[in-house]
């Protein structure tokens, strides 16, 4: 097997967390960036990339179709679009090695295009759910085999006449509406999505950004096929879902005061905000302003003493990256945490209710989950060990819970932080983290 990367985090000696940093660019944005920009009329400039694992792999894939993206640097594109009809047919599947957003998206892209495409991805996401887009995607025309449990490998046929339909879909997932509207560029006339709570809108926003009409009325979004997208510049702000491990860190630290610069907080992703205010958390957004499109701001987080709380449900699918990292601050406010109506977080990169109710036990927390959330009581963290399952934001969220643990945390399977969250280590201890890595 390949080197794994071990996180160990020091006792809660923390003095606070301090400063003022600017976490890597938003990972939704970025994949987004790649792919309209790819498929756009001319060169579309892209500043604040997150060049992390997940958004290299649908990056590597367009270029594997041809499209030339030059890197002035690790965050900075140059994308010269093909135009909607301009791709050419890769050499050999285009592994999408982590990332579920790129497996999702791509469905809908590759189902308009005129030659076949077979999507693969890692261990984790070869377990993950592909139903959700096969379903309506076949609805539209699109022929696209899967495993018999619906998983990936997806081989996706070329030529597949698409027609537009209405979905209304089962589930809020920004994932399925994305990969709907996508197929729906090249289908025949109105596509159109009716998500039962609000989601990401990145994509509507994007694809306006890029000249395209999309229509929002309600939870229903709608678009005509047959368009094209114009090449335009991205600026992609600093990813909330990243900002909210040293929310999470500095709220529960003592003496801490962090400035979180630059920070996208639409209102489909500042769920975690809303929660971590209702539990009592010292959160204030600064210097808001929209930048291409998207609410951007600096965000200042001092330490608070914070309460558990019944989470409502209406904000589950607007924190829905976050829950590991609240789970945390859970463990550490006074009283019981409830959530409910987030079963969906069984079917992320690994079984966020699951692996956090384990590792929370492990260090000494009373985590108990349900079949669609999970009730933790605060109080004490150990010490211990915990298994992240390759999961990213577990990972990093044990990190936080370290600030606060009254031994070490050794958590182990963490090379997937560079998934979303490049320098991870390196940026928290500039906060006054004590957490080493170290590869095992
Ligand atoms: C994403 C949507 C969410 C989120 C994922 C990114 C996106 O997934 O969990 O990290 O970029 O559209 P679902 O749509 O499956 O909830």
């Amino acid at each position: 097997m390949a080197d794994n990367v071990q996180f160990k985090t020091q006792t809660n000696t923390s003095n606070g967390l301090h400063g003022t940093v600017r976490v890597p660019g938003d990972k939704s944005i970025s994949h987004r960036s790649i792919m309209l920009g790819s498929l756009a009329e001319g060169v579309t400039q892209v500043s604040g990339f997150l060049n992390g694992d997940d958004c290299l792999a649908t990056l590597n894939a367009f270029r594997n179709m041809g499209v030339e993206i030059t890197t002035e640097s690790a965050t900075s594109l140059t994308i010269h679009g093909v135009g909607l009809h301009g791709l050419q047919a890769p050499t050999g599947a285009l592994d999408m090695g982590n990332s579920g957003t790129s497996m999702r998206l791509m469905s809908g892209l590759m189902s308009g295009q005129s030659f076949a495409v077979t999507l693969t991805g890692d261990a984790s996401l070869s377990t993950r759910p592909m139903q959700r887009v096969i379903r309506p995607l076949s609805q539209m025309g699109a022929i696209i085999e899967a495993t018999e449990k619906g998983t990936p490998p997806l081989q996706i046929q070329g030529n597949a006449a698409l027609t537009g339909r209405h979905y209304d879909m089962p589930i809020a997932s920004a994932q399925v509406k994305s990969s709907i509207l996508l197929a729906g560029l090249y289908a025949s006339g109105e596509t159109s999505v009716t998500e039962p709570a609000p989601t990401r809108d990145h994509t509507e926003r994007m694809l306006r950004g890029f000249g395209y009409t999309v229509t929002t009325s309600g939870n229903t979004m709608s678009l005509q096929g047959g368009g094209c997208l114009r090449a335009t510049q991205i600026d992609v702000p600093a990813d909330i879902s990243s900002a909210a491990f040293f929310i999470v860190g500095a709220s529960i630290t003592p003496h801490s005061d962090v400035l979180l610069e630059h920070v996208g907080v639409n209102p489909t992703r500042t769920g975690v905000i809303d929660i971590l205010r209702l539990m009592g958390a010292d959160i204030q957004i600064q210097n808001e302003r929209t930048v291409g499109g998207e609410p951007v701001a600096d965000i200042r987080i001092k330490s608070a003493p914070l309460q558990g709380i019944q989470i409502p449900e209406a904000l589950v699918p607007l924190a829905i990256d976050e829950f590991p990292a609240i789970f945390v601050a859970a463990a550490c406010a006074t009283g019981t945490t409830t959530l409910t109506g987030a079963e969906e977080l069984r079917v992320k990169e690994s079984d966020r209710i699951q692996v956090m109710a384990d590792g929370l036990q492990n260090c000494g927390i009373e985590a108990q989950p349900t079949v669609d959330g999970i009730v933790i009581q605060g109080g004490t963290l150990t010490g211990g060990e915990v298994d992240s399952h390759g999961d990213h934001r577990i990972a990093m969220s044990f990190v936080m819970a370290g600030l606060r643990a009254e031994g070490e945390i050794y958590i182990h399977d963490c090379a997937n932080v560079n998934t979303s969250f490049p320098g991870f280590v390196e940026l928290a201890q500039s906060l006054g983290v004590e957490v080493t890595e170290s590869l095992v």
